[in-house]
């Protein structure tokens, strides 16, 4: 194997350009040539790579976002796409693909290997934590930092001015990061995506926390929970309560990241290159109980990660 390419594709998180810099790094270690691709399967598609070295990495570690850019690409979805993006990879000469991103994007690596044989190994580049065959994404600590940071400010407004504050945090299909702030943050109530609560079940929360004597609440909203933030301070409005309602949104994926998210994608970045020199492809390269290890692409999908709902029960105990 002489050169690989790497690529960042859907949501950025923080920590992608750690990962782009282990690969990188670890490549030229081993003697391999990189090829960064701009704008994820877009710029495969349209042949947008540039030859990346050790130093085009540099002071970017600290950085959020990705310097390779992202993008979500339909073209990835035909046959067609796949096709054209899978003619540039072999006419550059490159053996192997880092993709790092989430479960769609692994969709799209997955049949790039399947329909025209190019050897890929998947990063989990994600601020959900949603992929099966790791403990967290790149991305996810620092996601969790910035919305806990918010919900810890707006609790100072909570509490001045004695009021419900319905705070809604990123996940379309996954609660992870909502689950974490509302524990870390002392919620009252949260509301998940994997949740078969009634929305309804929010004003016996209120009820009874007034009842309790707390004169503010936060309740935490996934954004894949039916309704959303909107719907649950609706509930609530039309309870005779008065609710605020935050949105807290692209601020969770921008930022600096983290030591623990650093960490990670620097280790699954070398992973990666240490997988294709091997020979192991169409596998993801994760972290479980401290140590890295691969998971079939197609089951990073096929199966879920629950959230921790010791973490649920933790927190409603605590908000006594
Ligand atoms: O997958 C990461 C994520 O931030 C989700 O939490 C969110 O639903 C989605 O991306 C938003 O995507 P976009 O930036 O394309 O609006």
């Amino acid at each position: 194997m002489k050169k690989i390419a790497v690529l960042t594709s859907g949501g950025d998180a923080p920590g992608m350009n750690a990962a782009i810099r282990a690969v990188v790094r670890t490549a030229a270690c081993e003697g391999l040539e990189v090829l960064g691709v701009r704008r994820g399967y877009t710029g495969l598609i349209d042949n947008d790579f540039k030859n990346l070295g050790p130093r085009d990495v540099a002071n970017i570690i600290q950085r959020g976002g990705t310097v390779l850019l992202s993008a979500r690409e339909p073209r990835m979805r035909t046959l067609e796409g796949r096709a054209q993006a899978a003619a540039n990879l072999k006419a550059a000469g490159v053996e192997g693909l880092v993709v790092i991103g989430g479960d769609g994007s692994f969709h799209g690596a997955y049949y790039l290997m399947q329909e025209h044989g190019i050897p890929v190994v998947g990063l989990p580049g994600t601020i959900d934590n949603d992929l099966y065959g790791t403990d967290h994404t790149i991305g996810y600590f620092t996601a969790v930092e910035t919305a806990l940071d918010a919900v810890d400010k707006l609790r100072d407004t909570a509490a001045s001015h004695e009021r419900i504050f319905v705070v809604e945090v990123m996940g379309r299909h996954a609660g992870h990061i909502a689950l974490d702030v509302a524990l870390a943050g002392g919620a009252e109530e949260v509301f998940l995506p994997e949740d078969t609560k009634h929305i309804s079940e929010v004003v016996e929360v209120i009820r009874s926390s007034a009842a309790k004597g707390k004169t503010s609440s936060v309740i935490i909203v996934a954004e894949g929970y039916p309704g959303g933030a909107l719907g649950v301070a609706k509930e609530i409005d039309a309870a005779g309560f008065d609710a605020r309602v935050s949105i807290l949104g692209h601020i969770q994926r921008g930022g600096s990241p983290m030591s623990s998210d650093r960490i990670l994608a620097s280790r699954l970045g070398e992973g990666a290159v240490r997988a294709l020199i091997a020979g192991e492809y169409g596998v993801m390269i994760g972290r479980h109980n401290g140590k890295i290890g691969q998971t079939p692409l197609e089951e990073t999908w096929l199966h879920r990660k629950d959230v921790n709902r010791d973490l649920y029960n933790c927190a409603k105990t605590l908000s006594i």
